[in-house]
């Protein structure tokens, strides 16, 4: 099928979904109470973050180039050994039961429907196997948040990414405390604490056998004294690499002497974000710091990104700025509220489809030349 007739297939079935970002953020405030809705769309402090996350890629503008025969487009790429039909990945984002009841499984069966690899949260409402049975045979990567209290609780889960099939292990490094969301306070909502988020914990033979009680009180007490996790460091992260053959990456790199630290310490790949503005605010925007981490990279790891994509064009400019891949999140989130799995889907096809348009629109023909576009900053 030729973009055109993809994209005239998009509009009809488009019709009864909202298209952009700010239409998939309003449909989902009309379906969801303001808890739920308030938790994924606020961000930490006075959200100064998480409107650069935005803003900032304003400032970057994509040169063009024409007359360059882009009748042909291969996204494909290579990362860790496996190679992805396109750039596009879905962020781990946990506890998607606030936003719909099918949640991680509508999103992640969209995501092996659309070709989008599939970062799935330590605190989903749904099981890695849970998971893992529904999509058989797609891209899947397990994010882990270290369990502070009991470091085999993250062995155990681990190992289970790696038998069920999972790809590679994220680290995320940027949350070793939840930031300070006042958004939140004011709702009084806590997902973890009112009993969402247990999948990986409550079938984790390792988990179950560390409470004194099997009792759903003790369960939530136990997650969230495990999610803090303030001592986390580079000893855990070599603990970490002799328990799993997959490949590690650390996820919330903002600076390049971390992602310099990183390859010193064997990391395999890294994740520019901010973690959308919602752990420090007035850290910088995730697409200004992108440019400086991969010049320090060089080519050596492989540097995903992720806060503030929001549709195709976004994909590009991060692409442009030397990213291997990108990923969704919070788009993702909104288009789950609306419409399950089928919003989910919606949104995933637009946004691939915007994203192709958008590459051979600006005169590349894969990401090769993508790389290699020319960028206007403000
Ligand atoms: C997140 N994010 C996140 N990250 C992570 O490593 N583990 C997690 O469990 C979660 N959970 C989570 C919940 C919600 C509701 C949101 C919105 C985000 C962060 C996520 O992976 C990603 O970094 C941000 O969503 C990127 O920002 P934008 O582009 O969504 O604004
Ligand atoms: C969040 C945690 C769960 O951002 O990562 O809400």
């Amino acid at each position: 099928m030729s973009t055109n007739d993809l994209l005239l297939k998009n509009i009809e079935a488009n019709v009864h979904y909202p298209i952009n970002f700010a239409e998939l953020e309003a449909a989902a405030k009309r379906t969801l109470e303001p808890g739920p809705f308030g938790y994924i769309r606020s961000s930490a402090g006075g959200e100064e973050t998480y409107r650069k996350n935005t803003d900032s890629f304003l400032k970057y503008s994509i040169i063009p180039r024409f007359l360059t025969d882009v009748s042909t487009l291969n996204t494909e790429v290579t990362i860790l050994g496996h190679t992805y039909p396109h750039p596009l990945f879905i962020a781990p984002v946990g506890v998607n039961k606030i936003a719909h009841e099918d949640g991680e499984l509508a999103v992640s069966k969209a995501a092996a429907k659309f070709g989008f690899p599939y970062i799935q949260s330590t605190v989903s409402s749904y099981s890695i196997e849970e998971i893992a049975a529904e999509t058989k045979g797609s891209s899947k990567w397990f994010q882990l948040y270290w369990s502070s209290q009991n470091k085999e609780i993250s062995f155990s889960m681990v190992k289970r990414a790696e038998a069920a099939g999972y790809e590679a292990i994220v680290l995320t490094v940027d949350t070793t405390m939840l930031g300070w969301r006042e958004e939140d306070v004011r709702n009084q909502y806590s997902p973890l604490k009112r009993g969402f988020g247990q999948g990986n914990y409550a079938s984790d033979p390792v988990f179950m056998a560390s409470l004194s009680d099997p009792s759903q009180e003790s369960i939530v007490n136990s997650i969230v004294e495990n999610i803090y996790h303030p001592t986390l460091n580079w000893t855990n992260i070599s603990e970490l690499r002799e328990h799993t053959t997959l490949p590690i990456l650390i996820k919330g790199i903002l600076h390049p002497g971390d992602a310099k630290l990183a390859i010193e310490k064997g990391i395999d790949g890294i994740i520019v974000s901010n973690h959308g503005g919602r752990q420090l605010d007035g850290v910088i925007a995730s697409i200004d710091a992108l440019p400086e981490i991969v010049q320090a990279v060089d080519g050596r790891i492989p540097v995903l990104f992720d806060s503030g994509i929001r549709r195709g064009s976004d994909a590009v400019k991060a692409l442009a700025l030397g990213a291997t891949a990108v990923c969704i999140g919070r788009p993702v989130i909104w288009g789950l509220a609306s419409g399950g799995q089928e919003g989910v889907e919606r949104v995933l096809e637009n946004f691939l489809q915007e994203t192709r348009i958008s590459i051979s629109l600006s005169g590349a023909r894969n990401l090769e030349e993508v790389k290699k576009l020319k960028l206007f900053k403000d």
